[in-house]
C-alpha cells in the first residue's frame, strides 16, 4: 500500500485543473471549466471540472471522478498505478514497498526503466561489428540511413538468439513478471522464458514524456509477420501513442504529417519534415485524433497509395474532422510511401508535394468524380447525389458555400439547383443526427445506471432516496458527523442497493476514522465509473435550493418506510404464497376422498 501522507501529498500537488487541462483545453464556465470530453466524441463540450470540489464530470457520458479517477481512466490504469503516474508527474518518490503475498503488480516505472536498458542492449548490439553486422549494413545500405538518423531514433538489432535479451535483464533485476507484462519476453512450454524480439531491426517507441514504453521489430528479408510489435502493456496502449511525436511535437505546432510507417517517419525526419509521426501498426483511433489535436492546427494524412491506405486515409479524415481539425491529403505518385518517394525524387520534391496536398473535400470530390463517367447525363446525376450529400455533411457553412461553388462548377451545372439539394439533404442529416445522439444518450446513460447500481431499477423511489442521502454526506460534512453520530437513524443495512450500502458504508467508515472524510480516498474502494457517479450525486443535489437536516431526514425516513413496506410485501407474498398452497392440498384431498 502507499502510505496515506504520500497520497496526501500526491492529491495537493497535482491540481485537477492542471492535470486535466494537459489532456483537455478547458475553458472558463463560471466558477468551473469546461471543455470537449476525452472520454466520448462530441462537438459541443459537456465536460466540466469543479475546481471548488477537486473533481469532474461529463453530462455526456456520465465519466466523472477525482484527479486519480481521471488519470485511472485516461491513461488506462488502476489506482494504484494512477497515483504512481501522478506522482512522478509532481516529482514525487513513492517509497519502494514490494506487496507482501499479494500478487506483485508490475509497476509502469519499472518498465520504462527496463525498456531503456533493453534499447540499450540492442543499440550494443547493432553497433557490435560482429553482432550487428547484417542489421547495420541492411539500415545503412540498403535502407540508406545515416549513422546520425540511426542514433537518432535510438535504433537497435535484436540478435538472432532465444535468451541474450532475457538472461541480460534478469542480471540487471527485473523479475519474469515484469519481462512478461513489457513484451519483452515469453514462457514456453517448459517454463522456461525466451526473447520475443529475434533477429530483428528495432525501433523503439518514446512517449512525448520520454519514455520508451515500446518496441516494434522488423525483419530484414522477406519473412513474416514483417514487423513485431509490442502488445498493449501497463505502460503501454497502441491507441494512445504515436510514433516520432516524442520528437515531432515541437515542430507540429501548425501542421503535422501523420503516416503509416516507421521507416516513413524516420525517412520524413531525415529529410527535414520533423513534423511526421505514425501509428504503430494499427488503425488511427479517436484517441489518437484527440492526442494529435492537443499539439497541432492541421493535418496532411500521408498514407501508402494502395487501397487499404486509402481506406485509412478515409477513415482518419472522418476521425480528425470530430475532434475539429481541418485535414489535407498528400497524393503520392510514383511511389507507394514517403520513404520509397523521397528516396527516388528527394526532399525538395516531396516539399513541393505538400504544397499541393487537396484538401479533404477536394480528395473526396476527385474520387467521387472519378467513379462517374460526367459528360453523360446519368453520371451527372449520379455524381451531383454523392457530391450532394458529402457538402451536406460538412459542418461550417462558409465552407458549405466554397464547396457548392466548386463541385456545380465541376459538374458544370448551376450553383442555385445544387445548393436545394444541399439544402434538404442538410435538414434531413441534421435531423438525424440529432435523433441517434438522444437515442446514444439515453442509452449510455441507462447502461452506465445498469452497471453502476443494477439494483436501482428493481426499487426506483428506495435508490431515490438513497441517492438524496448519499449526495447530502458527499457533500456536507454537518450531514456525515448527524449520520456518524447516530442522530439521524441509519445504517447500512437500510440500504436496499448494494452500491449504497457500500458507498454509505465507506463514507461513515471515512468519517469516524483518524483522517476525517476525503471524497479522493473513496477512489481506493471504488471503480472510475463508481466514482463518476458519486460526482453525479453531488451535483445533483449541490443545485438544489433545499439541503437541510430536514431532507436529510425525510430521505431516511422514507428508506425506512419503503424498508418495511418492502418486508410487509415479502411477508405478504409468503403468507398468501401459503394461503395458495393450503387451498391447493384442501382441492386435492376434497377430490381424492370423492372418488
Ligand atoms: N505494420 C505492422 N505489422 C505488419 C505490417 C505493418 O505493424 N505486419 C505497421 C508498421 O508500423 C509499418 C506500417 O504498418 O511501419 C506500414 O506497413 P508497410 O507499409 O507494410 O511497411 P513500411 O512502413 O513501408 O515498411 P518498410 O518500408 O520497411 O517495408
Ligand atoms: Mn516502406
Amino acid at each position: 500500500m502507499i502510505p496515506k501522507e504520500i497520497i496526501e501529498e500526491i492529491r495537493y500537488r497535482c491540481d485537477i485543473e492542471d492535470v486535466i487541462g494537459s489532456y483537455v483545453t478547458l475553458k472558463r464556465a463560471g466558477s468551473n471549466r469546461n471543455g470537449l470530453c476525452p472520454f466520448h466524441s462530441e462537438k459541443t463540450p459537456s465536460f466540466t471540472v469543479f475546481p471548488g470540489t477537486k473533481s469532474f464530470y461529463c453530462f455526456g457520458c456520465g465519466a466523472g471522478g477525482d484527479v486519480i479517477t481521471f488519470i485511472q481512466k485516461m491513461e488506462n490504469l488502476d489506482y494504484v498505478a494512477a497515483l504512481e503516474f501522478l506522482a512522478t508527474r509532481a516529482g514525487i518518490t513513492i517509497p519502494n514497498d514490494p506487496t507482501p503475498g499479494g500478487t506483485p503488480t508490475v509497476s509502469r516505472r519499472r518498465i520504462y526503466e527496463m525498456n531503456l536498458e533493453a534499447a540499450k542492449f540492442f543499440r550494443a548490439a547493432l553497433f557490435d561489428p560482429v553482432l550487428g553486422k547484417e542489421a547495420m549494413s541492411y539500415l545503412a545500405g540498403h535502407r540508406r540511413l545515416t549513422g546520425a538518423t540511426i542514433k537518432r531514433f535510438g535504433l537497435g538489432f535484436a540478435p538472432n538468439d532465444f535468451g541474450m535479451l532475457t538472461s541480460h535483464l534478469k542480471k540487471a533485476g527485473y523479475t519474469e513478471s515484469e519481462l512478461i507484462a513489457g513484451f519483452l519476453s515469453k514462457k514456453s512450454q517448459r517454463g522456461t522464458l525466451f526473447d520475443l524480439f529475434r533477429n530483428r531491426i528495432i525501433f523503439p517507441v518514446i512517449d512525448t514524456a520520454g519514455n520508451i514504453v515500446a518496441f516494434g521489430g522488423r525483419v530484414m528479408d522477406d519473412s513474416k509477420p514483417k514487423y513485431l510489435n509490442s502488445s498493449d502493456t501497463p505502460g503501454f496502449k497502441k491507441s494512445r501513442v504515436l510514433f516520432g511525436l516524442n520528437y515531432a511535437k515541437d515542430h507540429c505546432a501548425e501542421e503535422l504529417i501523420l503516416c503509416e510507417g516507421y521507416m516513413d517517419t524516420i525517412a520524413m525526419h531525415a529529410a527535414g519534415f520533423e513534423n511526421a509521426v505514425a501509428t504503430l501498426g494499427t488503425a488511427i483511433t479517436a484517441d489518437h485524433a484527440r492526442l494529435i489535436s492537443r499539439y497541432t492546427k492541421r493535418v496532411i494524412i500521408n498514407y501508402d497509395s494502395d487501397e487499404a491506405g486509402q481506406k485509412a486515409a478515409d477513415k482518419a479524415m472522418q476521425l480528425l474532422d470530430e475532434v475539429g481539425l481541418p485535414v489535407r491529403v498528400l497524393k503520392l505518385e510514383g511511389a507507394k510511401d514517403a520513404d520509397e518517394f523521397i528516396k527516388k525524387f528527394g526532399a525538395d520534391a516531396f516539399r513541393s508535394l505538400l504544397r499541393s496536398s487537396s484538401t479533404a473535400f477536394d480528395f473526396k470530390m476527385d474520387k467521387i468524380l472519378a467513379k462517374y463517367n460526367t459528360s453523360a447525363a446519368e453520371g451527372k446525376i449520379r455524381a451531383a447525389r454523392e457530391l450532394t450529400a458529402l457538402i451536406a455533411a460538412t459542418y461550417s457553412g462558409v465552407e458549405r458555400e466554397l464547396y457548392l461553388s466548386a463541385a456545380a462548377n465541376k459538374l458544370g451545372i448551376s450553383v442555385e439547383s445544387l445548393a436545394n439539394d444541399v439544402k434538404r439533404a442538410r435538414a434531413k442529416q441534421v435531423r438525424e443526427a440529432r435523433q441517434k445522439e438522444s437515442r446514444d444518450l439515453q442509452l449510455t446513460v441507462r447502461n452506465f445506471g445498469d452497471r453502476v447500481n443494477p439494483d436501482a431499477a428493481k426499487d426506483p423511489a428506495a435508490a431515490a432516496a438513497e441517492e438524496i442521502i448519499l449526495g447530502l454526506c458527499l457533500l456536507f460534512p454537518e450531514h456525515r458527523k448527524l449520520c456518524a453520530a447516530g442522530e439521524i437513524a441509519l445504517s447500512s443495512s437500510d440500504f436496499f442497493t448494494e452500491f449504497g450500502r457500500r458507498v454509505y458504508e465507506a463514507i461513515m467508515e471515512a468519517e469516524r476514522s483518524e483522517n476525517g472524510f476525503s471524497f479522493s480516498q473513496l477512489g481506493e474502494h471504488f471503480s472510475p465509473d463508481e466514482m463518476g457517479r458519486l460526482v453525479r450525486l453531488q451535483q445533483d443535489r449541490q443545485h438544489l435550493q433545499n439541503n437541510s437536516k430536514e431532507v436529510l431526514q425525510d430521505a431516511a425516513k422514507s428508506l425506512h418506510a419503503l424498508g418495511a413496506a418492502r418486508q410487509a410485501r415479502a411477508a405478504g407474498d409468503w403468507q398468501s404464497t401459503l394461503i395458495a398452497r393450503r387451498a391447493m392440498l384442501k382441492k386435492k384431498k376434497d377430490g381424492n376422498e370423492k372418488n
